[in-house]
């Protein structure tokens, strides 16, 4: 076990990861983007801008690192709440970082996948969102998991639609629906679960994201706002990942 004391660099961290014990599956709660810029007289659109600068490097240090997938949280179903001009901001700044980002992505070998439900987004965003997708299906490097209009309530009762509906065509008995079927019915998919789940912005919940696949994900709170998220951090938060003893409700 490897004990972090003081604040190590990034070099040092990366020397303190145990390369065969790595998280497979890293999913962020990117949280803090308003304080952040409200903390810099800045209005909030300038901290999801700055948000998007964090993801793009944290997805390069994803690479650099070896992780194999990443999930981030970008627009909840709770977001459409929010005043008009932000989910207007959010949705149209999906759309540009997407129409600037996806052709580096894809060159990088990531694979670009939405979660969510697609039907209540505008047609531009799936119009977007489909292209991103198409273009880098083939990609293995890194799965880069985006929860748009996500939310994990939602994603399990739209799953459990689906079994239901199979279930009266008679094309699914209800007793052989287990785990791993609901499982394979949410918009993760085949995706392995979370081992590791980072929040930044110091808050202390899950804000329904995941609520499924988080069962048995380590869960790391850092006060750092998103934007200022570094890869650093994200070193942190791994060698923390490494430390914890992951029992799974065994002794
Ligand atoms: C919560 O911060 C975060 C969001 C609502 C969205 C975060 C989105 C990005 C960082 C960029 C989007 C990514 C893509 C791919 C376009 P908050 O607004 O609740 O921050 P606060 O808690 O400080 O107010």
């Amino acid at each position: 076990m490897q004990q972090i004391t003081g604040s190590p660099d990034a070099g040092t961290l990366a020397r303190m990861i145990d390369k065969k014990r790595l998280p497979v599956h890293i999913a962020i709660i990117m949280d803090g983007n308003g304080r952040w810029a409200k903390l810099r007289g800045l209005p909030r659109e300038a901290g999801y801008e700055a948000g998007v600068e964090t993801l793009h490097k944290i997805v390069e240090s994803c690479v650099k690192f070896d992780i194999k997938i990443l999930t981030v949280y970008a627009f909840s179903t709770e977001n459409w709440n929010r005043p008009r001009d932000v989910v207007g901001f959010l949705l149209q700044l999906l759309e540009d970082t997407f129409s600037r980002e996806v052709q580096q992505l894809h060159e990088a070998g990531v694979r670009v996948k939405i979660l969510g439900r697609r039907a209540g987004l505008p047609a531009s965003t799936r119009e977007h969102i489909e292209k991103a997708e198409a273009l880098t299906a083939e990609n293995r490097r890194l799965l880069l998991n985006i929860g748009f209009n996500y939310g994990g309530r939602s994603e399990i009762v739209d799953a459990c639609r689906e079994l239901a509906g199979k279930c009266v065509r008679g094309e699914l008995a209800p007793e052989d629906i287990d785990e791993s079927l609901l499982a394979a019915h949410l918009t993760t998919g085949g995706c392995p679960d979370p081992d590791l789940l980072i929040r930044t912005g110091g808050d202390f919940r899950i804000s329904n994201f995941l609520l499924w696949q988080i069962a048995y994900a380590e869960l790391h709170i850092t006060p750092t706002y998103w934007p200022d998220f570094s890869e650093e951090d994200l070193l942190r938060a791994i060698v923390d990942y490494q430390n914890r003893d992951r029992r799974f409700g065994k002794v």
